[in-house]
């Protein structure tokens, strides 16, 4: 087997990780969660369960990637818990079925910039929305986006992901700068951050209760947890540096972005005169495919915006791919590029049934994102918090000065608190997946 590639520099290995947390999470889901659940009171919230639920499971997968240098089952073997791989398992498993799907949004994703170039959405957005989410030319651009995402991972980890994000990660950055300059221009920028960031503690309050579980999902879903790409990621960390430096750096971009999408996105909207509605894929398409028609340079800020959008989507895809890669190519001994094709081939097949039927996708969605991750989340945090701790601590305060302290809050957060509150979370989404799954059958 060749040797075990590592990140060139640290920063490439921040803006991957980065990359991998930036996507539709940031640009769609967050904002919405945001504006529904009482604006900058939430944000608040949602912030401590970000630092609180977030980062702790983040250095969780980073500990047992530096400290084994292997893949997601791979890493469990080399600590002689062969017991416990099938964590690897559950994140190889929600892989195969993320990216089967992730790809064909990445492929609406695609036409949405070619159609914002041509105008093709202005006259009936809804009407064109359906045309793009299923059918021949979904498939057809699902093929395309899989097949870039393939040959990025193709070429490596320095060369392929690292060279990737290095260049990608910020100019999604930069592009939604401009997006959120413009629409502070714009008419409806007033009522947009309004809509967006009123402080609603009220809101926040009375629906606590049910709030928590959706903030701690969204924290883990925006981190990319629960699925070992920050076990991969961290594996390829040649010197022991501060883990929770660089955590806390991917977190504050990652929430960075998300932010900033708001402030792009309901300007937009509320110049653009439609309801923001309620999120959902509907919403990055439809509703925004009717402002991009109403404002003034309309298509123009549309393909900047689908190119930021497809320039998050592909960095966060091509970390779920490589998992599987490190994992195949690791374990059967198979070259990089034969074994990522492969991959790549499989997915896509497994993906046709969600490009052709958006109710197939949707059950995807729920049976990945609200059990495979939260499921492995789960046993990842009861394996690092009870029975892998002293190791994990040991790596956890290397390339730090002192630690002792945080290193026992960190041990005792994935004890108790995050056990039990990604359980219930996981609880309340194996009962949403069996119905999104009922609807399909
Ligand atoms: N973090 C990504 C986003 O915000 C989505 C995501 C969730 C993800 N889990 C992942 C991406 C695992 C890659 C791997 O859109």
């Amino acid at each position: 087997m060749s040797v075990r590639e590592t990140w060139a520099t640290r920063i490439g290995f921040i803006l991957a990780a980065t990359g991998s947390a930036v996507g539709l999470g940031n640009i769609w889901r967050f904002p919405f969660l945001t504006a529904e659940s009482g604006g900058a009171a939430f944000l608040v919230a949602y912030l401590l369960l970000v630092i609180g639920v977030g980062l702790p499971l983040m250095l969780a997968e980073f500990v047992v990637g530096r400290r084994t240098k292997r893949n997601v089952v791979g890493a469990f073997e080399e600590l002689g818990r062969s017991n416990w791989k099938f964590i690897g398992g559950i994140g190889a498993l929600a892989g195969f079925v993320i990216l089967s799907y992730y790809s064909v949004v990445g492929g609406w994703v695609i036409q949405y910039i070619i159609a914002s170039v041509t105008g093709a959405y202005t006259s009936d957005p809804a009407a064109y929305f359906g045309t793009v989410a299923s059918g021949t030319n979904a498939v057809a651009f699902d093929a395309l986006f899989m097949a870039v995402v393939a040959g990025i991972v193709a070429l490596g980890v320095r060369d392929g992901l690292e060279r990737a994000a290095t260049f990608m990660v910020p100019s999604v950055a930069v592009l939604l700068v401009v997006l959120a300059g413009y629409g502070a221009t714009l008419g409806g920028a007033e009522e947009g951050y309004a809509f967006y960031l009123s402080p609603d503690p009220t809101t926040l309050l009375t629906d606590a209760i049910a709030l928590l579980p959706d903030a701690a999902g969204q924290a883990f879903f925006t981190l990319s947890l629960g699925m070992g790409v920050m076990i991969t990621y961290g594996s390829y960390l040649g010197e022991d540096r501060s883990l929770l430096n660089d955590s806390l750096l991917i977190l504050v971009v990652d929430t960075f972005i998300a932010l900033l999408a708001g402030l792009a996105i309901f300007p937009f909207l509320f110049a653009g005169d439609v309801d923001p509605g309620t999120g959902g894929p509907g919403t990055v398409f439809v509703a925004l495919g009717t402002a991009f028609g109403q404002l003034p340079a309309g298509q123009l800020v549309g393909t900047v915006f689908y190119l930021a959008l497809f320039l998050a989507a592909l960095t966060s895809a091509f970390s779920i791919l490589e998992v599987i890669v490190a994992y195949v190519t690791e374990t059967f001994d198979v070259d990089r590029k034969p074994a990522t094709l492969g991959i790549a081939g499989v997915m896509f097949l497994v993906g046709i049934p969600t490009a052709l039927d958006i109710n197939v996708l949707t059950a995807y969605d729920a049976l990945a994102n609200q059990v495979l991750l939260i499921g492995g989340g789960l046993m990842l945090a009861i394996f690092v918090g009870w029975v892998f701790a002293d190791s994990a601590v040991d790596e956890f305060t290397k390339g730090m000065d002192g630690g002792d302290t945080l290193s026992t809050i960190w041990i005792w957060l994935l004890r108790v608190p995050i056990v039990l509150l990604l359980a219930y979370v996981l609880y309340k989404g194996i009962l949403t997946t069996s119905e999104a799954i009922t609807a399909v059958l």
